[in-house]
């Protein structure tokens, strides 16, 4: 019987999704294999998740009908190789590396006819609240569409978009995470100096982020129409709001966003 997927990189994202995979039994462990050069991660893999394991990528595509692309940018052109001596011409091959063009998965894997959906995800995928862009490349169907979605929605959100918006969706949701991190240290910070502890300043911030979160997930509020909610004329959310306003802060993180879409584009090539 063929594996339904072959994971070609079991990294954290790798595993991310194989879990979701399984825990959402669309997949059963013994339905995928995964291929990685780290013994650490072959191991956590076959005894963890109960998926078959193996070293070289082409030993996992052989007889594989769809193929997961999740090593790093840097080790695809490799990797591709390898796979183009051992995959099926029929076989769905969605990556998630970012900055890899489905043009050059296309070119690597020549002169198989190869389909290919390029994705974008990001880490909230670890826990199962992940946002997930796909883009078909040139040859891929909406039934590949279709189908690679099911691979994702077990620990994401998953909408479509054309290849062209991905180094947008790489600054937003792919790097998003890191923007509130980031504003959550220094929520923390400001706690610490305001005569917090540490350990206070961390609980407020966190649960003050979580339950943010929540409310704009489920209520049917824009998030400007939250804030107004919580900014009385004149009171202390007004007051830090103003001080934001007044030091462009709005500016400055649309600008960092557009940043990362430069650097998105750049490592694209
Ligand atoms: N993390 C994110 O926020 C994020 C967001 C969007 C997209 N992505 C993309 O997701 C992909 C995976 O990211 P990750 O964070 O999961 O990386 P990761 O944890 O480093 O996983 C990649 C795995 O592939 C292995 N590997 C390297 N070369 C290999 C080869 N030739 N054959 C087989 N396995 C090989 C690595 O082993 P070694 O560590 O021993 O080299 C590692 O275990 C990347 O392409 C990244 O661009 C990540």
């Amino acid at each position: 019987m063929p594996y339904e997927l072959a994971i070609i990189g079991a990294g954290n994202m790798a595993e991310a999704i194989a879990r979701g995979l399984i825990d959402g039994r669309v997949f059963q462990p013994g339905q995928m294999i995964a291929a990685d050069v780290s013994p650490q991660r072959r191991e956590l893999f076959s005894r963890e998740l109960g998926i078959k394991t193996v070293e070289i990528p082409s030993k996992a595509s052989v007889d594989a009908r769809r193929i997961l692309l999740s090593v790093k940018p840097q080790n695809m052109k490799d990797v591709l190789a390898d796979l183009n001596s051992a995959m099926r011409d029929d076989a769905l091959v969605i990556s998630i590396a970012a900055g890899i063009s489905s043009r050059f998965i296309e070119q690597n894997l020549a002169p198989r006819p190869c389909r290919v959906i390029r994705t974008m995800p990001n880490t909230p995928m670890l826990v199962g609240e992940g946002m997930v862009a796909m883009a078909p490349g040139s040859r891929a169907t909406p039934a590949d569409m279709d189908d690679a979605r099911r691979i994702f929605q077990p620990a994401a959100t998953v909408i479509d978009v054309t290849e062209d918006k991905l180094d947008a969706v790489t600054a937003l949701s792919g790097s998003g995470p890191a923007y509130f991190f980031y504003l959550v240290e220094q929520m923390i910070r400001a706690g610490t100096e305001m005569g917090l502890t540490d350990s206070e300043a961390r609980t407020l911030a966190i649960t003050t982020a979580s339950g943010a979160a929540k409310m704009l997930a489920t209520s049917p509020d824009s998030p400007q129409e939250l804030r107004r909610k919580v900014t009385s004329p004149k009171g202390t959310t007004h007051e830090a709001i103003t001080h934001m306003e007044q030091h462009s802060l709005a500016q400055i993180m649309i600008d960092a966003i557009k940043a990362a879409q430069r650097r998105s584009r750049e490592l694209g090539g």
